[in-house]
């Protein structure tokens, strides 16, 4: 059995592998050996998964504030693909919010891409992380292997880390899927085999909807781009069009038999009242 390590990283040669998994997962480092030094040291956190003492996996984490409260702000986060879906990025981020926890710390905030189902599985449904903003092109247009310079249209989370709500979802507890509710957008199969949208509908006012996102964006970038460019123009629509109408995304439904292997964000109105107080504090925080 291979030994395994989810554990702040300690040294500069452990930095030095977290160059290399960016390297590979985005096509080159973006948090040099020498900032990870400096963050872990002076008050942010640099989080690894070791395999056999390799690192294979690694969170950064810079101090921040956010809406005028002391945050993390987890920038970057990377599992090498081989170690993948075996857990390791939810490990990580049990050590961060422990980390956090430690230091009085009660927000770990992070930037997702909304369109990427593996890290929505995670962040919205198994830490309960909050979607709290919806930033269109929030970093420029940049050519990572995973971007393929698209516009960087980015989920803002606050993960609040001392709340009932994320210890529920941290013991598993969560909405299951109603195949009942209205769907935003219709999709039909490609003949390649991706979901393609054929019908949108910005009209619904029923409290609960659904959102369908590809399952595979990745693929769908390397095969078919064109597509990949419409769903990010599409569901960049649907959300903004549903937020600002005061729905929030209350969960999100990754590849099972319920949902027919497809993905879907849950949106939920929140109460005039809710909307107000959010429209008060200037962002859509609860
Ligand atoms: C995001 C990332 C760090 C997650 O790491 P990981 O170790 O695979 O995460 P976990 O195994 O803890 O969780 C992945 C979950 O997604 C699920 N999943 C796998 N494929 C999926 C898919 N196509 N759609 C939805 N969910 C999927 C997994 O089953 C798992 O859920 P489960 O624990 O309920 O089974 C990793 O995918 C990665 O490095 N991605 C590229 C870089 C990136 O996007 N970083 C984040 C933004 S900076």
């Amino acid at each position: 059995m291979p030994r395994v390590e989810v554990r702040l990283l300690k040294n500069v040669d452990e930095y030095r592998q977290c160059e290399i998994v960016q390297t590979h997962v985005w096509g080159g480092p973006v948090a040099t050996r020498e900032l990870l030094t400096a963050t872990q040291k002076y008050g942010g956190a640099v989080i690894g998964t070791l395999v056999d003492g390799k690192v294979v996996g690694f969170i950064y984490a810079f101090l921040a504030q956010y809406h005028g409260n002391l945050a993390h702000w987890s920038h970057l986060m990377a599992v090498e693909a081989a170690y993948r879906d075996q857990g390791f990025g939810f490990r990580m981020k049990l050590v961060h919010r422990q980390v956090a926890l430690d230091r009085g710390i009660k927000s770990i905030c992070w930037t997702f891409d909304p369109l990427q189902s593996r890290n929505a599985r995670l962040n919205i449904s198994r830490l309960g992380g909050l979607a709290e903003e919806y930033v269109p092109d929030c970093y420029g247009r940049f050519p990572s292997l995973l971007e393929k310079g698209l516009p960087s249209d980015r989920w803002v989370v606050n993960w609040k880390i001392a709340t009932a709500r994320v210890e529920k979802r941290l013991r598993g507890e969560a909405p299951s899927f109603d195949p009942a509710l209205p769907r935003v957008n219709e999709t039909r199969l490609t003949a390649q085999g991706f979901p393609q949208n054929r019908a949108i509908r910005l009209n619904l006012k029923d409290r609960r909807l659904l959102v369908e996102i590809p399952a595979q964006t990745d693929t769908m970038r390397s095969q078919a781009m064109p597509l990949a460019s419409r769903w990010r123009l599409e569901v960049r629509r649907i959300f903004q069009h549903y937020l600002v109408r005061g729905y929030r995304v209350e969960d999100f439904f990754p590849p099972q038999p319920a949902t027919a292997g497809r993905c879907y964000y849950l949106l939920q109105r929140t109460s005039k009242e809710q909307v107000k107080r959010q429209n008060a504090k200037g962002k859509g925080q609860r």
